[in-house]
């Protein structure tokens, strides 16, 4: 069942009449959204990407050894202490999909199947057994979701956010209370304007992101992303180290839409920062914000809270530079040709100008505040950061530009967050990728195009850790879709790549990327769903499979049905 956006956006619009119909009470003086001036630190603030970060190495360092012992003890349970040698063991990165609700919903399934502290399943441990977690957009969503309450169970979240808020739907979220919350997501962007900072659509997003998935006053604004690095899972590292991505596009060359090799950005809660040629380095996130020039401050003084946690999860999850093209040449973009996104991006621009936030005339009709924009006008479409990296002579991409202006961590076609995780640097042996779906217009199952996209970007940027990956004709004809697949299995110098689509085993779990609000009955039935997929549908070889991939390149002392499994799930090249 779907429900159409048009409620939500029709109950915005009421409230913002209401409101707009209210004068502006007093401007709180620091409301915790916008960013503040603070003393800078005695490290440098800008690296080149030479390799991870100490505090990274020293986070996984622990980790792994935390994970290893929760690998054995998997291993133990669906197999035996010695079919398997564990005398070295892989450190094993989860990647979480793009796709909206839908790929949150799947992934939180996925995730309550693999997670020890739920209901026992044949793969329940695994979660424990992660080293690294990428996400981006709809799994960046649930990453954060999970992230901004200290990692609690999916079944937690499941009853205390996602049933009530999903069912409310994006714009209105069950948690928003009265129509002064609006007021306050109002204020919180003015304020941020008023400290200096450009804002844009995406910092309303994020705001409304916040009330749909974090808890806390004025939707979680306290929550940033550096601030992951106090909670007490994370100094324990009883998680995985959360990574989440975001894609460039270069405004200064006239550039919207984004390019197949666009710039893959990655937030941490230590740094931010792109591996690739032309940006090169990496800044600390509890500084990001700052106005520096070659690294060095060029106030003297640095900015904290610029790292919110929703605009962080705006920027993973930001679909709006989608409607670059609604932008003529002469006159005003009409969004209303740009489907649920344009009407998104209607709605929430119908907040912002209803408070005056952005520059517009009187009377004039609330599409016009682009074309009044100070240029160029679609900078209001993208996450607007300064750029931390100005002047510094190794990102000589961007060294010249006053802010970056970041997207979805989908925007380049490449749906699952796998790049961070064939860094050399990271150490990372295997891969289990959770895609669900997006990467084409006719289906929202996977079609394997976005792990192709990923392997030509990888073999043009010389990341040989990417397995090879056959065409998606040669997945459609080999029925490759339709279950999960190893890739790697017979490279020795790439990861080995589990790859789980999306399969609609016990729901009907392939909704569209824009349904953006789900009634109780199916979250519940999304998320057993994703129970389902993380048992292969309760496919009693499949845990062993699994180990045998995961296992495969650490050991030549393997059990005998790991023969079978490598000869059903690994792709071979012929
Ligand atoms: C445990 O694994 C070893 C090595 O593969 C095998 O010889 C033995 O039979 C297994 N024991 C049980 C109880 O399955
Ligand atoms: C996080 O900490 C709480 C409280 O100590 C604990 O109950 C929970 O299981 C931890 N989460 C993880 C993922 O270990
Ligand atoms: C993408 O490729 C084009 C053509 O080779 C090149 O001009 C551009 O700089 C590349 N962009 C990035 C971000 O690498
Ligand atoms: C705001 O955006 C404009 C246009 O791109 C840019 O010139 C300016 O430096 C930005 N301001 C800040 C504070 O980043
Ligand atoms: C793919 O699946 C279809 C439908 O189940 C089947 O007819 C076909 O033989 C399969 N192709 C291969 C190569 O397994």
């Amino acid at each position: 069942m779907r429900v159409p956006i048009h409620s939500s956006l029709l109950a915005l619009w009421t409230s913002v009449q209401i409101a707009h119909a209210v004068p502006a009470g007093p401007r709180a003086v620091s409301n915790g959204y916008a960013p503040v001036s603070t003393p800078c630190p005695s490290a440098a603030l800008v690296r080149t990407a030479s390799g991870i970060n100490a505090p990274e190495a020293t986070y996984v360092a622990s980790r792994k050894a935390i994970a290893d012992a929760a690998l054995i003890s998997w291993l133990d349970k669906i197999s035996n202490t010695s079919a398997f040698g564990t005398a070295s063991l892989p450190s094993i990165g989860l990647v979480l999909s793009g796709g909206g609700y839908r790929a949150l919903l799947n992934e939180a399934g996925i995730l309550q199947a693999f997670d020890a502290r739920e209901r026992e399943t044949s793969v329940s441990g695994l979660y424990q057994a992660f080293t690294y977690q990428t996400a981006l957009s709809g799994g960046g969503w649930f990453a954060n979701s999970l992230a901004a309450q200290n990692w609690p169970t999916v079944s937690y979240l499941q009853k205390t956010i996602y049933e009530p808020n999903f069912a409310a739907g994006l714009l209105v979220p069950d948690n928003i209370g009265a129509l002064s919350s609006y007021g306050a997501i109002v204020s919180d962007i003015v304020a941020k304007a008023d400290a200096g900072y450009n804002v844009s659509l995406a910092d309303v997003y994020g705001r409304l992101l916040g009330y749909n998935l974090f808890t806390g006053a004025d939707g979680g604004v306290s929550l940033k992303m550096s601030s992951l690095t106090s909670f007490s899972n994370f100094t324990a590292h009883n998680v995985p180290f959360p990574i989440i991505t975001s894609i460039g596009t270069d405004l200064d060359i006239g550039q919207c839409t984004t390019t197949l090799n666009a710039t893959q950005y990655e937030y941490s809660p230590y740094e931010f920062g792109s591996w690739d040629d032309g940006v090169n380095a990496f800044t600390q996130t509890a500084f990001l914000g700052s106005k520096l020039s070659n690294g060095v401050p060029s106030t003297g003084s640095c900015t904290a809270n610029f790292d919110n946690l929703g605009f962080i999860t705006a920027s993973t999850s930001n679909v709006f530079p989608g409607l670059c093209y609604l932008f003529p040449v002469d006159g005003n973009p009409d969004f209303s040709l740009g489907g649920v996104i344009g009407d998104l991006a209607q709605a929430l621009e119908v907040l912002t100008w209803s408070h005056h936030l952005l520059p517009i005339e009187a009377d004039s009709g609330c599409q016009d505040i682009l074309v009044k924009a100070a240029e160029p006008v679609f900078d209001i479409l993208f996450n607007e950061i300064p750029n931390p990296f100005r002047g510094f002579a190794h990102s000589y991409a961007v060294s010249e530009s006053a802010q970056l202006t970041l997207g979805d961590g989908g925007l380049s076609s490449q749906n699952d967050p796998i790049w961070p995780l064939i860094q050399p640097s990271r150490n990372v042996d295997v891969l289990v990728v959770t895609d669900i779906g997006g990467d084409n217009v006719v289906t929202n199952y996977a079609t394997g195009g976005s792990l192709v996209n990923t392997y030509n970007q990888a073999q043009a940027h010389g990341l040989t850790k990417m397995p090879f990956i056959p065409s998606t004709d040669v997945f459609a004809s080999e029925n490759l879709t339709m279950r999960a697949q190893f890739f790697g299995c017979y490279e020795q110098n790439t990861v080995t790549l589990v790859w789980i689509p999306l399969a609609s085993f016990t729901y009907i779990s392939d909704t569209s990327g824009a349904q953006l609000e789900y009634p109780v009955s199916e979250t519940d039935g999304i998320i057993g769903n994703g129970n389902a997929i993380a048992t292969q549908n309760g496919d009693s070889e499949w845990p062993t499979c699994l180990a045998c991939a995961i296992m495969k390149k650490s050991t030549t002392t393997l059990p005998s049905e790991c023969q079978a499994c490598f000869s059903k799930y690994c792709y071979a090249q012929s």
